[in-house]
Protein backbone atom coordinates (compact mmCIF):
# COMPACT_ATOMS: atom_id res chain seq x y z
CA UNK A 1 0.00 0.00 0.00
CA UNK A 2 3.05 1.67 0.12
CA UNK A 3 4.14 4.70 -3.02
CA UNK A 4 7.64 6.11 -3.06
CA UNK A 5 7.83 9.22 -1.31
CA UNK A 6 10.10 11.53 -1.71
CA UNK A 7 10.88 11.47 2.27
CA UNK A 8 11.37 7.98 1.70
CA UNK A 9 14.67 6.26 -0.08
CA UNK A 10 13.36 2.99 -2.11
CA UNK A 11 14.67 0.24 -0.17
CA UNK A 12 16.61 -2.61 -2.51
CA UNK A 13 17.08 -6.07 -1.49
CA UNK A 14 20.43 -7.48 -2.63
CA UNK A 15 20.81 -11.33 -2.37
CA UNK A 16 24.34 -13.00 -3.22
CA UNK A 17 26.37 -15.14 -1.04
CA UNK A 18 28.99 -13.46 -2.26
CA UNK A 19 30.33 -10.75 0.10
CA UNK A 20 32.13 -9.21 -2.41
CA UNK A 21 29.21 -9.13 -5.03
CA UNK A 22 27.29 -7.73 -2.25
CA UNK A 23 29.96 -5.00 -1.46
CA UNK A 24 29.89 -3.94 -5.13
CA UNK A 25 26.18 -4.05 -5.53
CA UNK A 26 25.65 -1.86 -2.59
CA UNK A 27 28.44 0.53 -3.33
CA UNK A 28 26.47 1.06 -6.78
CA UNK A 29 23.55 1.42 -5.53
CA UNK A 30 24.25 4.06 -2.36
CA UNK A 31 25.75 6.27 -4.67
CA UNK A 32 21.68 7.10 -5.55
CA UNK A 33 20.14 7.27 -1.82
CA UNK A 34 18.62 3.71 -2.11
CA UNK A 35 18.56 1.83 1.06
CA UNK A 36 20.72 -1.32 0.37
CA UNK A 37 19.17 -4.33 2.39
CA UNK A 38 21.17 -8.00 2.22
CA UNK A 39 20.85 -11.17 2.07
CA UNK A 40 23.51 -14.04 1.74
CA UNK A 41 21.40 -16.94 0.28
CA UNK A 42 17.64 -17.18 -0.63
CA UNK A 43 16.43 -18.50 2.59
CA UNK A 44 17.35 -14.79 4.28
CA UNK A 45 15.85 -13.22 1.11
CA UNK A 46 12.36 -14.70 1.45
CA UNK A 47 12.45 -14.07 5.65
CA UNK A 48 13.74 -10.74 5.04
CA UNK A 49 11.35 -10.45 2.61
CA UNK A 50 8.19 -11.51 4.28
CA UNK A 51 9.58 -8.94 7.70
CA UNK A 52 9.10 -6.09 5.56
CA UNK A 53 8.63 -6.14 1.27
CA UNK A 54 11.21 -4.17 -0.54
CA UNK A 55 10.88 -1.94 -3.30
CA UNK A 56 12.94 -4.22 -5.45
CA UNK A 57 15.14 -6.90 -5.53
CA UNK A 58 18.13 -7.94 -7.26
CA UNK A 59 18.71 -11.53 -7.20
CA UNK A 60 21.99 -13.93 -8.14
CA UNK A 61 21.24 -17.08 -9.17
CA UNK A 62 24.04 -19.03 -7.92
CA UNK A 63 23.12 -19.82 -4.89
CA UNK A 64 22.60 -22.58 -2.27
CA UNK A 65 19.21 -23.62 -2.46
CA UNK A 66 16.54 -22.77 -2.68
CA UNK A 67 18.66 -20.66 -5.53
CA UNK A 68 17.57 -17.80 -7.12
CA UNK A 69 14.90 -18.58 -9.49
CA UNK A 70 13.52 -20.94 -7.20
CA UNK A 71 13.44 -17.30 -4.88
CA UNK A 72 12.04 -15.24 -7.67
CA UNK A 73 9.15 -17.92 -8.21
CA UNK A 74 8.21 -18.25 -4.76
CA UNK A 75 8.11 -14.49 -4.59
CA UNK A 76 5.92 -14.04 -7.97
CA UNK A 77 3.59 -17.05 -6.82
CA UNK A 78 2.51 -15.10 -3.15
CA UNK A 79 0.07 -12.40 -4.43
CA UNK A 80 1.66 -10.08 -1.59
CA UNK A 81 4.60 -10.19 -3.42
CA UNK A 82 3.99 -10.85 -6.99
CA UNK A 83 4.39 -7.08 -8.18
CA UNK A 84 7.65 -6.48 -6.04
CA UNK A 85 10.25 -5.98 -9.55
CA UNK A 86 12.96 -8.56 -9.10
CA UNK A 87 15.93 -8.42 -11.42
CA UNK A 88 17.86 -11.89 -12.05
CA UNK A 89 21.78 -11.65 -12.17
CA UNK A 90 23.00 -14.08 -14.37
CA UNK A 91 26.41 -14.70 -15.52
CA UNK A 92 27.50 -13.89 -18.99
CA UNK A 93 26.19 -16.20 -22.16
CA UNK A 94 24.31 -18.04 -20.04
CA UNK A 95 21.02 -18.61 -22.40
CA UNK A 96 19.52 -20.98 -20.43
CA UNK A 97 19.40 -19.11 -17.04
CA UNK A 98 17.47 -16.22 -18.82
CA UNK A 99 15.11 -18.87 -20.22
CA UNK A 100 15.07 -19.86 -17.09
CA UNK A 101 14.57 -16.84 -15.25
CA UNK A 102 11.51 -15.79 -17.31
CA UNK A 103 9.82 -18.59 -16.25
CA UNK A 104 10.25 -17.96 -12.74
CA UNK A 105 8.49 -14.49 -13.82
CA UNK A 106 11.69 -12.10 -13.57
CA UNK A 107 11.33 -8.74 -14.09
CA UNK A 108 14.29 -8.36 -15.82
CA UNK A 109 18.51 -9.61 -16.25
CA UNK A 110 21.69 -7.94 -15.59
CA UNK A 111 24.42 -10.15 -16.27
CA UNK A 112 27.90 -10.55 -14.32
CA UNK A 113 29.82 -8.42 -14.58
CA UNK A 114 27.20 -5.99 -13.33
CA UNK A 115 27.62 -2.23 -15.12
CA UNK A 116 27.01 0.62 -13.55
CA UNK A 117 25.09 2.76 -16.01
CA UNK A 118 23.29 -0.82 -16.87
CA UNK A 119 22.15 -1.64 -13.46
CA UNK A 120 21.17 2.28 -12.86
CA UNK A 121 19.37 2.55 -15.40
CA UNK A 122 17.04 -0.94 -14.88
CA UNK A 123 16.58 -0.06 -11.50
CA UNK A 124 15.43 3.05 -12.01
CA UNK A 125 12.89 2.11 -14.59
CA UNK A 126 11.40 -0.73 -12.35
CA UNK A 127 11.36 1.76 -8.84
CA UNK A 128 9.21 3.50 -11.47
CA UNK A 129 7.14 0.44 -12.22
CA UNK A 130 6.86 -0.18 -8.79
CA UNK A 131 5.59 3.34 -7.56
CA UNK A 132 2.69 3.45 -9.98
CA UNK A 133 1.82 -0.02 -8.75
CA UNK A 134 1.45 1.02 -5.28
CA UNK A 135 -0.38 3.91 -6.53
CA UNK A 136 -2.35 2.07 -8.47
CA UNK A 137 -3.26 0.22 -5.17
CA UNK A 138 -3.99 3.22 -2.63
CA UNK A 139 -6.65 4.04 -5.50
CA UNK A 140 -7.69 1.13 -5.17
CA UNK A 141 -7.68 1.21 -1.45
CA UNK A 142 -9.62 4.06 -1.30
CA UNK A 143 -12.45 2.24 -2.99
CA UNK A 144 -12.43 -0.28 -0.79
CA UNK A 145 -12.83 1.69 1.93
CA UNK A 146 -15.82 3.67 0.22
CA UNK A 147 -17.29 0.35 0.19
CA UNK A 148 -17.00 -0.26 3.59
CA UNK A 149 -18.04 2.47 4.98
CA UNK A 150 -21.59 1.94 2.88
CA UNK A 151 -21.78 -1.39 4.66
CA UNK A 152 -21.09 0.26 7.65
CA UNK A 153 -24.37 2.22 7.39
CA UNK A 154 -26.26 -1.24 8.19
CA UNK A 155 -24.92 -2.59 11.03
CA UNK A 156 -27.08 -5.77 9.93
CA UNK A 157 -24.55 -6.57 7.31
CA UNK A 158 -21.34 -6.34 9.21
CA UNK A 159 -18.55 -8.37 7.73
CA UNK A 160 -21.03 -8.79 4.93
CA UNK A 161 -18.19 -7.92 1.76
CA UNK A 162 -15.15 -9.91 3.25
CA UNK A 163 -17.55 -13.06 3.38
CA UNK A 164 -18.93 -12.46 0.19
CA UNK A 165 -15.07 -12.14 -1.33
CA UNK A 166 -14.32 -15.13 -0.03
CA UNK A 167 -16.81 -16.79 -0.54
CA UNK A 168 -16.79 -15.85 -4.13
CA UNK A 169 -13.21 -17.34 -4.48
CA UNK A 170 -14.05 -21.02 -3.40
CA UNK A 171 -16.86 -20.88 -5.78
CA UNK A 172 -14.75 -19.53 -8.39
CA UNK A 173 -11.83 -21.92 -7.38
CA UNK A 174 -14.77 -24.91 -7.35
CA UNK A 175 -15.35 -23.94 -10.89
CA UNK A 176 -11.88 -23.78 -12.43
CA UNK A 177 -11.76 -19.93 -13.19
CA UNK A 178 -8.21 -18.56 -13.89
CA UNK A 179 -6.19 -16.60 -11.20
CA UNK A 180 -6.93 -13.19 -12.79
CA UNK A 181 -10.84 -13.87 -12.40
CA UNK A 182 -10.13 -14.83 -9.00
CA UNK A 183 -8.52 -11.26 -8.14
CA UNK A 184 -11.63 -10.04 -9.61
CA UNK A 185 -13.56 -11.61 -7.31
CA UNK A 186 -12.17 -11.25 -4.53
CA UNK A 187 -12.30 -7.14 -5.37
CA UNK A 188 -15.44 -7.68 -6.08
CA UNK A 189 -16.71 -8.88 -2.53
CA UNK A 190 -15.96 -5.34 -1.42
CA UNK A 191 -16.95 -3.20 -3.98
CA UNK A 192 -19.79 -5.14 -5.97
CA UNK A 193 -22.09 -2.57 -3.70
CA UNK A 194 -20.01 0.61 -4.18
CA UNK A 195 -23.11 2.56 -6.12
CA UNK A 196 -25.19 2.49 -2.84
CA UNK A 197 -22.87 5.49 -1.93
CA UNK A 198 -25.16 7.26 -4.25
CA UNK A 199 -28.55 5.72 -2.15
CA UNK A 200 -29.94 7.65 0.51
CA UNK A 201 -29.66 5.84 3.85
CA UNK A 202 -32.81 6.27 4.96
CA UNK A 203 -33.76 4.21 1.76
CA UNK A 204 -31.00 1.16 2.50
CA UNK A 205 -32.66 1.07 6.29
CA UNK A 206 -36.19 1.39 5.40
CA UNK A 207 -37.70 -1.63 7.72
CA UNK A 208 -40.93 -1.93 4.86
CA UNK A 209 -41.05 -2.67 1.26
CA UNK A 210 -39.37 0.09 -1.27
CA UNK A 211 -41.66 2.70 -3.11
CA UNK A 212 -41.02 1.85 -6.71
CA UNK A 213 -39.48 5.19 -6.91
CA UNK A 214 -37.14 4.47 -4.01
CA UNK A 215 -36.49 0.71 -5.84
CA UNK A 216 -35.56 3.00 -8.79
CA UNK A 217 -33.13 4.46 -7.29
CA UNK A 218 -31.70 1.77 -5.57
CA UNK A 219 -31.77 -0.12 -8.25
CA UNK A 220 -29.32 1.88 -10.12
CA UNK A 221 -26.00 1.38 -7.24
CA UNK A 222 -24.95 -1.13 -10.10
CA UNK A 223 -24.24 1.33 -12.47
CA UNK A 224 -23.47 3.97 -10.57
CA UNK A 225 -20.31 1.93 -9.13
CA UNK A 226 -19.54 1.04 -12.21
CA UNK A 227 -18.69 4.12 -13.08
CA UNK A 228 -17.01 5.38 -10.19
CA UNK A 229 -14.48 2.48 -10.74
CA UNK A 230 -14.23 2.54 -14.38
CA UNK A 231 -11.48 5.05 -14.74
CA UNK A 232 -8.92 1.59 -12.95
CA UNK A 233 -7.86 -0.04 -15.96
CA UNK A 234 -6.88 -2.38 -12.51
CA UNK A 235 -10.18 -2.95 -11.91
CA UNK A 236 -11.42 -4.21 -15.41
CA UNK A 237 -12.58 -7.33 -14.45
CA UNK A 238 -14.10 -6.27 -11.76
CA UNK A 239 -16.78 -3.98 -13.71
CA UNK A 240 -18.88 -6.29 -15.51
CA UNK A 241 -19.51 -8.31 -11.94
CA UNK A 242 -20.31 -4.78 -10.10
CA UNK A 243 -22.52 -3.82 -13.19
CA UNK A 244 -24.55 -7.26 -13.48
CA UNK A 245 -24.56 -8.84 -9.99
CA UNK A 246 -28.14 -8.09 -9.96
CA UNK A 247 -29.12 -9.82 -13.72
CA UNK A 248 -31.31 -13.06 -13.51
CA UNK A 249 -30.84 -15.78 -15.52
CA UNK A 250 -34.04 -15.65 -16.64
CA UNK A 251 -33.69 -12.08 -18.46
CA UNK A 252 -35.93 -10.23 -15.31
CA UNK A 253 -32.94 -8.40 -13.58
CA UNK A 254 -31.03 -5.13 -13.88
CA UNK A 255 -29.54 -3.19 -14.97
CA UNK A 256 -29.31 -4.61 -18.69
CA UNK A 257 -31.96 -7.38 -18.46
CA UNK A 258 -29.44 -9.82 -19.17
CA UNK A 259 -30.23 -13.55 -19.61
CA UNK A 260 -28.31 -16.66 -19.68
CA UNK A 261 -24.91 -16.82 -20.42
CA UNK A 262 -24.50 -13.28 -21.96
CA UNK A 263 -24.57 -12.54 -17.87
CA UNK A 264 -20.77 -12.80 -17.49
CA UNK A 265 -20.21 -16.00 -14.89
CA UNK A 266 -18.03 -13.84 -12.33
CA UNK A 267 -21.48 -11.76 -11.90
CA UNK A 268 -23.45 -15.01 -11.52
CA UNK A 269 -21.03 -16.36 -9.30
CA UNK A 270 -20.91 -13.35 -6.93
CA UNK A 271 -24.30 -13.02 -7.23
CA UNK A 272 -25.05 -16.38 -5.46
CA UNK A 273 -22.77 -15.96 -2.95
CA UNK A 274 -24.57 -12.02 -2.43
CA UNK A 275 -28.12 -13.70 -2.37
CA UNK A 276 -27.26 -16.37 0.32
CA UNK A 277 -25.22 -14.74 1.96
CA UNK A 278 -28.01 -11.82 3.11
CA UNK A 279 -30.46 -14.48 3.68
CA UNK A 280 -27.97 -15.91 6.49
CA UNK A 281 -27.72 -12.56 8.21
CA UNK A 282 -30.56 -10.42 10.00
CA UNK A 283 -32.18 -7.27 7.86
CA UNK A 284 -34.18 -4.69 8.68
CA UNK A 285 -36.86 -6.63 7.03
CA UNK A 286 -36.89 -9.59 8.16
CA UNK A 287 -34.94 -11.73 10.46
CA UNK A 288 -31.97 -14.00 9.40
CA UNK A 289 -32.60 -17.90 8.15
CA UNK A 290 -30.61 -21.15 9.00
CA UNK A 291 -27.99 -22.10 6.46
CA UNK A 292 -30.45 -25.08 5.35
CA UNK A 293 -33.05 -22.86 5.01
CA UNK A 294 -31.12 -20.34 3.17
CA UNK A 295 -29.92 -22.76 0.18
CA UNK A 296 -33.33 -24.03 0.14
CA UNK A 297 -34.53 -20.60 -0.54
CA UNK A 298 -31.75 -20.35 -3.08
CA UNK A 299 -32.87 -23.56 -4.59
CA UNK A 300 -36.28 -21.89 -4.79
CA UNK A 301 -35.49 -18.83 -6.61
CA UNK A 302 -33.09 -21.08 -9.30
CA UNK A 303 -36.20 -23.07 -9.87
CA UNK A 304 -38.24 -19.91 -10.80
CA UNK A 305 -35.52 -19.45 -13.52
CA UNK A 306 -33.72 -16.35 -11.66
CA UNK A 307 -29.87 -17.81 -11.22
CA UNK A 308 -27.76 -19.79 -13.22
CA UNK A 309 -28.52 -23.54 -12.05
CA UNK A 310 -25.18 -24.87 -12.43
CA UNK A 311 -23.54 -22.16 -10.66
CA UNK A 312 -26.03 -22.76 -7.98
CA UNK A 313 -25.42 -26.83 -7.85
CA UNK A 314 -21.93 -26.29 -7.68
CA UNK A 315 -22.52 -23.37 -4.56
CA UNK A 316 -24.73 -26.05 -2.51
CA UNK A 317 -22.14 -28.62 -3.13
CA UNK A 318 -19.14 -26.27 -1.66
CA UNK A 319 -21.88 -25.89 1.12
CA UNK A 320 -22.34 -29.56 1.82
CA UNK A 321 -18.55 -30.56 1.59
CA UNK A 322 -16.35 -30.56 4.75
CA UNK A 323 -18.94 -30.67 7.15
CA UNK A 324 -21.49 -28.24 5.18
CA UNK A 325 -19.71 -25.30 5.71
CA UNK A 326 -17.70 -22.90 3.63
CA UNK A 327 -15.38 -21.67 5.62
CA UNK A 328 -14.39 -18.02 5.91
CA UNK A 329 -10.86 -17.69 5.01
CA UNK A 330 -9.77 -20.65 3.50
CA UNK A 331 -9.76 -18.72 -0.17
CA UNK A 332 -7.41 -16.43 1.69
CA UNK A 333 -4.41 -17.02 -0.79
CA UNK A 334 -6.00 -14.92 -3.84
CA UNK A 335 -6.04 -11.61 -2.50
FE1 LIG B 1 -26.02 -5.02 -5.05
Amino acid sequence: MRGLSEERQPRILVVDDQEENLDLLEAFLTVHDYQVIRARDGREALAQVAQAPPDLILLDTHMPPPDGFEVCRQLKLREETRLIPTIIVTTAGELESRVRGIEAGADDFLTKPVHRVELDARVRSLLKLKQYTDELENVEAVLVSLALAVEAKDPSTHGHCERLSDYAVQLGQQLALPSDHLRALRRAGYLHDLGKIAVPEAMLLKPGPLTPEEAKIVRLHPVVGERICRPLRSLRLVLPIIRHHHERWDGSGYPDGLAGESIPLTARILQIVDVFDALVVDRPYRASLSRADAAQVLQEEARKGWYDPAVVAEFLGLLNSDGGLLQAGSAAIVR
